[in-house]
């Protein structure tokens, strides 16, 4: 595996690198770099009149460029299961007046919330998953190491369980089937024993808590490329968002919501999210999915989907201006008519 994909988060992802950075630290509105936002907008193939949804409106970057592409009178749903986001992007989204209907919700429920918003035929779904630099460096969220901050990563805080949750109450074998299972953390294990006994004494509230417990149960790294506790971090993230079942459930709403020749692109950032939407093209590209050992196709599925090529990744400069970017992955496919 890509070593730079295997290390999802990287040191971007730290809080102290955050604030170091251009985008993170005080939030302003522009705070948050769109991703591979060229190869985005070149994949959608936007143009005027067209029907896009963003699922994951973020600070409204790719969206306001979609906007722009499909000017004058294209229109442009927005989803953000955080309503900070949501507020966000109408204010940066304005002068785009009733062009951009923007909503809170999980996209999970896109089947639902896409066509009651008059969005159930559309031409672009995009979907750039994650974690926005807002939320990253907010430390009420507790997503960064060094927040102060309530250890919550929740996207949606008014629903839910916290991570701090998670920590309090699950046992060390259900915590270390979580580290390996979203972290592919090597020392989940002693990880979950150091949890399970530190919390008799002392609740583990903040993220802070939680790196400095990790740093202290693991070997030191040889390198000092990531803070040791980044696995542990995504994978609570993961399990606190279901973000694994959300991006099936948003992946599988792209069939429904696609016109023929509409597309769908993806911008993941670890190898468990691009493995799924890798997957998922997959299968609907071969359309039947009747066993090897079946001589003539019986299920009579026809294929839903074209794949569009091989996954792209950002170029050197857009790592060397944005280190976030570094560990995209942008796949797209199109919808074909069954
Ligand atoms: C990487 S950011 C998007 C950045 C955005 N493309 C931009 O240009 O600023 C991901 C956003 O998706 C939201 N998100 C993640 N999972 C979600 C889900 N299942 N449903 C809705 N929003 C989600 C997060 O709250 C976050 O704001």
């Amino acid at each position: 595996m890509n070593d730079n994909f295997r290390d999802p988060l990287g040191p971007v992802f730290d809080g102290e690198a955050v604030a170091g950075s251009p985008e993170g630290g005080a939030e302003t509105e522009l705070g948050h770099l769109p991703v591979m936002v060229d190869e985005v907008l070149e994949t959608l193939a936007a143009n005027s009149g067209s029907l896009h949804i963003d699922a994951t409106l973020g600070g409204a970057g790719h969206a306001e460029r979609i906007l722009e592409a499909s000017a004058p009178d294209g229109r442009l749903l927005g989803l953000d299961a955080d309503g900070a986001a949501i507020a966000r992007g109408q204010r940066r989204l304005a002068r785009f007046g009733d062009r951009a209907v923007l909503r809170q919700a999980n996209f999970r429920e896109l089947v639902l919330v896409a066509p009651k918003a008059g969005f159930g035929a559309v031409d672009g779904l995009f979907m750039d998953l994650g974690l926005s630099s807002f939320q990253l460096g907010d430390v009420q969220r507790g997503f960064g190491f060094r927040a102060g901050g309530r250890l919550d990563m929740r996207f949606d805080t008014s629903h839910g369980r916290s991570a701090a949750d998670l920590l309090a109450t699950m046992d060390a074998a259900e915590l270390t089937a979580l580290f390996r299972k979203y972290g592919e953390e090597p020392f989940a294990g002693r990880i979950s024993r150091a949890i399970v006994e530190t919390r008799v004494r002392t609740p583990i509230e903040t993220a802070e808590q939680l790196a400095a417990l990790v740093e202290r149960s693991v070997p030191a790294p040889r390198a000092h490329r990531t803070h040791p506790a980044t696995r542990v971090f995504q994978a609570l993230r993961i399990a606190v968002n279901d973000e694994l079942g959300a991006l099936e459930a948003g992946l599988a709403a792209s069939l429904v919501l696609l016109r023929p020749g509409g597309r769908l692109v993806v911008l993941s950032y670890h190898s468990l999210e691009d493995r799924i939407v890798k997957r998922f093209i997959a299968t609907e590209q071969k359309g039947c999915i009747c066993p090897p050992e079946v001589p003539i196709c019986v299920c009579g599925r026809q294929p839903r989907l074209r794949s569009l090529g091989k996954s792209r990744a950002p170029g050197v400069a857009e790592v060397q201006s944005n280190p976030r970017s570094r560990s995209a992955r942008l796949r797209g496919a199109e919808r074909v008519a069954a």
